[in-house]
């Protein structure tokens, strides 16, 4: 059975490194640049595991500005086979309440100013073109095991769901709101794309656990999404996460992914298109 090594991307309000066990600090430089904190390695119980706060300290990066593809290869430079990423966001259904988690399943992508590649054709990249398929953003087997430990615990928690990413820093618009909901998504945030898109050109296996801080905007009658009550929400529910990351970890542990990492290895290896010579 492959090792299996935990990468765990913290988001706002969860990325607390106690929860990890013989702690050491890890600093990484990649040919993208630096990652957006050191990473911190250790083990929950016999688990090796990776975290790194996607914001880093201090919360000092506003989302347009986090490098994610030096915290992807970083993560994978440090031994990463899988990813999980928390990420705080704004419910965009009323049945999706603030405190509840969704395992997200697929994007739309708003965002205007991030590299979503690593094959940029820029010196000292991976070389060629990749045309990467993301028609599943999200690792299914991945999300499965987050939802069989979500539901041991009793927490509330969906399935599935689409996440808008948007740009940020600012909220959205009333009108934004509302649209993203009459397209059919579930929930809004700011740092899934390209997250995800660039663990899928690197083959490791990502999976998202979205903690519901807010209705965003688009409710009548309803104060509008702040920073204060984001984060009063994730006071009230961060715990909630850190117990399903607690659960999840031994129980991924414990599965064979050979074959998941191989399909995905492939997958990630059609896709990149090499020059002519
Ligand atoms: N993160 C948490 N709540 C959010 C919202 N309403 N919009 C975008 N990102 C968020």
């Amino acid at each position: 059975m492959a090792a299996v090594k935990i990468g765990i991307i913290g988001g706002t309000g969860l990325d607390d490194p106690d929860i990890l066990e013989d702690r050491q600090e890890i600093h990484v430089d990649t040919p993208y640049g630096k990652p957006s904190d050191a990473i911190i390695s250790g083990r929950m119980g016999p688990v090796p595991c990776l975290l790194l706060g996607r914001h880093g300290r201090g919360h000092s990066l506003p989302p347009s500005r986090i490098n994610y593809r030096a915290n992807l290869w970083a993560l994978r430079a440090a031994g990463a086979t899988h990813v999980l990423a928390t990420t705080a966001c704004g419910s965009l259904r009323e049945d999706i309440r603030p405190g509840d988690l969704v395992f997200l399943d697929q994007f739309i992508d708003r965002t205007t100013k991030r590299e979503q590649t690593f094959y940029d054709g820029a010196g000292g990249s991976a070389p060629g073109v990749c045309h990467i398929p993301i028609a599943e953003p999200f690792c299914p087997r991945l999300r499965q095991a987050l939802v069989a430990c979500a539901c041991e615990l009793g927490v509330r928690a969906h399935a599935a769901g689409t996440v808008v990413t948007i740009e940020g820093p600012r909220f959205s618009s009333r009108a934004e709101s509302r649209l993203f909901g009459a397209w059919g998504a579930h929930v809004v945030n700011m740092t899934s794309v390209p997250e995800c898109v660039l663990a899928r050109e690197l083959a490791l296996p990502y999976a998202a656990v979205a903690m519901v801080t807010d209705y965003d905007c688009w409710r009548d009658g309803d104060e509008p999404v702040s920073v204060e009550k984001v984060m009063a929400t994730f006071r009230q529910n961060a715990a909630k996460v850190t117990s399903l990351l607690v659960t999840a970890v031994p129980y991924i542990a414990a599965q064979d992914w050979s074959r998941t990492l191989q399909e995905l290895k492939d997958g990630a290896e059609a896709s990149v298109m090499l020059p002519n010579h």
